[in-house]
C-alpha cells in the first residue's frame, strides 16, 4: 500500500525548455513520476533514458516516454510544445499557429480523462493559457500560465545586482503580458523591508531613475537579448516552471506572477495575465490585489487590451 499518492507530471514537448524542465526536476526531486509527450517520439525516449542514467547521482524518480494516455494519472500537465519566437519575432506573432497546436495537445490530454492543473509555458503564454482554459473546460484556477514568474526573477536579479543585496531580499513584480507591454511596480518596491526610493537615498544615492529604466528594459527584452546570443532561453524559465510545479505539489500557497484568468481583478475581466497570485495544490488560490500607482494602472490595463486584441482567434 503506497504511503502516500504518488505524484506524477507529464511534460508535453520535449525541446530546450521543456527538456531543460525535466532535468530541473530531477535534480530538485519534485515529482516521483514524470513522463514525456512530443511528436518526436525517439527524441523522449533518448531523453527519458538519459535522464534515467543520472538518477544515481541524485534521487528515485520513475521517467519515460509516454503517451496521451498517461494523462490520465497525472497531477500536472506542462505544456511547452509550439512553435518558437526566432530572432526579431515577438511572442504575440507565435499567437496563430500555436493556438492551432494547443487545439490538438489539450483535446489529446482532456480525451485521456486528465482532471488536474495545467501549466502552460508555450508564447505567447497568456494567450494559450487562456485557449487552454476555453479548450480544456477546467476550471480557471487549474489552467495556469507561467506568466511573468520569469520576468519577476530577471527583474529581482538585476536589482540584485544593482544594489549589491541577496536577491532573496528583493521583493519587486513584474506584471502584465509576458512580452513588450509588462510593467514594473516601482511603488511597490522594497529591499528588505526599505522602499526602494528611500532605500536609494540612504544606501545608494548615486543611484539614478535613468538605471533603474535601464534594468526594466534590459528585463523587458532579456529574451530577444539571449534569442539573438544563443538561438533560445530555456534554464530560467525551467527553472521557473519547477519551482511553480513544487509550489502545487507541496501545497506550499506561494505567492507568484502567474498568468491566470482576471474576473473583475484590478478592474479588467476575461483576459489571462500575470499578476501575484497564491499558487498550492487547488492551482491558482486567490489574486492578490496591490495597490498599483495611476501610472501602472493604466499600464496594466493597455497590457490587458493588447492581449485582448489578439485573443480573438481563440475565442472563435
Ligand atoms: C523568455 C521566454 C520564456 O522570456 O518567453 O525567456
Amino acid at each position: 500500500m503506497a504511503l502516500t499518492k504518488t505524484s506524477r507530471v507529464v511534460i508535453i514537448g520535449t525541446g530546450a525548455v521543456g527538456s531543460s524542465y525535466a532535468f530541473s526536476m530531477i535534480n530538485q526531486n519534485i515529482t516521483d513520476e514524470m513522463v514525456l509527450i512530443d511528436l518526436q517520439k525517439e527524441k523522449t525516449e533518448g531523453d527519458a533514458m538519459d535522464l534515467n542514467h543520472g538518477l544515481p547521482f541524485g534521487s528515485p524518480t520513475k521517467i519515460w516516454a509516454g503517451e496521451y494516455s498517461d494523462c490520465k494519472d497525472a497531477d500536472i500537465v506542462v505544456i511547452t510544445a509550439g512553435a518558437a519566437q526566432q530572432p526579431g519575432e515577438s511572442r504575440l506573432d507565435l499567437v496563430e499557429k500555436n493556438t492551432k497546436i494547443f487545439q490538438g495537445i489539450v483535446g489529446s490530454v482532456m480525451d485521456s480523462g486528465f482532471d488536474g492543473i495545467f501549466i502552460v509555458a508555450t508564447n505567447p503564454v497568456d494567450v494559450l493559457a487562456y485557449a487552454t482554459w476555453k479548450f480544456s473546460g477546467l476550471p480557471q484556477e487549474r489552467v495556469i500560465g507561467s506568466g511573468t514568474i520569469l520576468d519577476t526573477a530577471r527583474f529581482r536579479f538585476l536589482l540584485g545586482e544593482y544594489f549589491d543585496i541577496d536577491v532573496r531580499n528583493i521583493h519587486a513584480y513584474i506584471m502584465g503580458e509576458h512580452g513588450d507591454t509588462e510593467l514594473p511596480v516601482w511603488s511597490q518596491t522594497r529591499i528588505g523591508l526599505e522602499p526602494l526610493e528611500r532605500y536609494m537615498s540612504k544606501y545608494k544615492p548615486e543611484g539614478s531613475k535613468e538605471d533603474l529604466d535601464e534594468i526594466f528594459v534590459n528585463v523587458r527584452d532579456a529574451a530577444y537579448h539571449i534569442i539573438e546570443r544563443k538561438g533560445a532561453t530555456h534554464y530560467a524559465i525551467a527553472m521557473g516552471l519547477a519551482r511553480l510545479t513544487k509550489a502545487i505539489l507541496r501545497n506550499e500557497k506561494s505567492i507568484m506572477t502567474v498568468s491566470t484568468l482576471m474576473e473583475g481583478e484590478y478592474g479588467l475581466d476575461d483576459v489571462y495575465i500575470g499578476v501575484p497570485a497564491v499558487v498550492s495544490e487547488k492551482g491558482v488560490e486567490k489574486v492578490i490585489e496591490i495597490d498599483l500607482n495611476e501610472q501602472e494602472m493604466k499600464q496594466l490595463q493597455h497590457s490587458s487590451a493588447t492581449l485582448k486584441e489578439v485573443l480573438q482567434p481563440v475565442k472563435d
